[in-house]
């Protein structure tokens, strides 16, 4: 007797796992097992690391352990409840004045993270009848905070004032509220939005701006306010951002009026339907920002070291997408042959993983400084780049 095949209603997970895979989308995790560094032990290997985040090298800073340690110690290891209910500790406070002052703005609010401070704010300012511009490069969360507000979201080209403009003159008098969008420093290409010419159009046509400085914030400006702060914006605009990069600990934020704060405590469903920040994370973040705001020098290092490979890789004629940031993005062909790339980056002990479609438009390596990359680490990097 022949046996039909039993079939399941998670059958379509086989068929779409075999379209990833056909098309070279396929990921998957590699399993670090030491203290962020540039030297990381990865699936058992030592490595150097050219792909974290962790700029200023604060992730492993004995001063941000022995504060979330600390926290710990005081507040203990959760904070038992969303904020409004029993999850709001005196720490919490603490953190959201620090990134005020940090950012130059009347107040803060902090998420469980960036992803989720930009879906919060984004679905809480606007709403059905109104627009969002963002450009096309745009971190995923803010375009997910769109679709999630329901606004009409319409992508302008990757930094084009032209097309924002007219994208802006078609369509802003159609609605009521409009919000630009963008990234300070994108994420996966390391070049630069244009704040201030952003910022004159937005005045111009009576428009909300939203900038995520999750690359920006401990990078830039002389306090490590971020790229808003480094060109001097002084306008009301809304910032977002993340404690997890440059600030060595985890979670997100929105920094402005105090108006536009205490509209989210109410209105932001990703800040009032969640548990708060654990104390060992506010209390490292805290540590980070009294850090970033008086150390200028780590900030000098981290961009001579960008200065370093800058003038290394031109030297080698090697190009990559923009050296305006301590994130260097070299475009290499087709996904196999970048896939090829990385995966001779690793053989040679250097961890700079390929980032492709459908995360970027184009398969490229993205590679990340930081502060504590020595210049024989970046030497023997540019050397494997250029056998290759
Ligand atoms: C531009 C940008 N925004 C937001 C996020 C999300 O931040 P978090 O990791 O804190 O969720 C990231 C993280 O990769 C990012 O690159």
């Amino acid at each position: 007797m022949k046996i039909e095949p039993i079939s399941t209603p998670y059958d379509w997970l086989d068929r779409s796992l075999d379209s990833i895979h056909k098309a070279n989308w396929y990921r998957s995790t590699q399993t670090i097992s030491s203290k962020a560094g540039t030297i990381a032990t990865i699936d058992g290997r030592e490595m150097l690391m050219f792909a974290s985040n962790n700029y200023l090298g604060l992730a492993g800073d004995r001063r941000l352990i022995d504060a979330a340690i600390a926290a710990t110690e005081m507040y203990g290891t959760g904070s038992t409840g969303s904020r409004l209910v029993t999850g709001h500790l005196a720490l919490h406070e603490e953190l959201e004045t620090a990134i005020a002052d940090l950012k130059n703005t009347e107040d803060a609010l902090v998420f469980s993270s960036g992803y989720l401070a930009n879906l919060g704010a984004i679905a809480a300012i606007v709403g059905q009848r109104d627009l969002i511009l963002g450009d096309e490069y745009n971190h995923s969360c803010l375009k997910k905070g769109g679709l999630l507000s329901g606004a009409t979201a319409i992508d302008y080209q990757h930094l084009n004032l032209t097309d924002l403009t007219a994208k802006l003159q078609a369509n802003r008098a159609k609605y009521r509220r409009c919000l630009i969008t963008t990234d300070s420093v994108f994420s996966m290409d390391g070049d630069l939005a244009t704040l201030r010419e952003i910022m004159d159009l937005a005045n111009q046509y009576d428009c909300m701006v939203l900038v995520d400085e999750a690359h920006g914030t401990g990078v830039f400006g002389d306090r490590g306010g971020g790229l808003t702060q480094a060109l001097g914006i002084q306008q009301d605009l809304i910032q977002v951002g993340t404690l997890s990069k440059a600030l060595g600990s985890l979670g997100g934020y929105v920094a402005g009026s105090a108006k536009l704060i205490d509209f989210l405590r109410n209105r932001a469903a990703t800040w009032i339907y969640t548990t708060g920040l654990s104390p060992a994370d506010t209390g490292a973040a805290i540590a980070a920002i009294n850090i970033v705001k008086s150390e200028n020098t780590l900030r000098q290092q981290l961009w001579q070291i960008v200065r370093f490979f800058k003038q290394g890789l031109q030297s080698l004629g090697i190009q990559a997408i923009a050296f305006d940031s301590p994130i260097i993005a070299i475009e290499m062909g087709d996904i196999a042959q970048t896939l090829k790339m990385a995966t001779n980056l690793r053989e040679n002990g250097i961890f700079a993983p390929a980032i492709r479609p459908p995360t970027v438009p184009t398969p490229r390596i993205r590679l990340t400084l930081m502060t504590s990359h020595t210049h024989e680490q970046i030497q023997y990097l540019m050397q494997c780049l250029q056998t290759w």
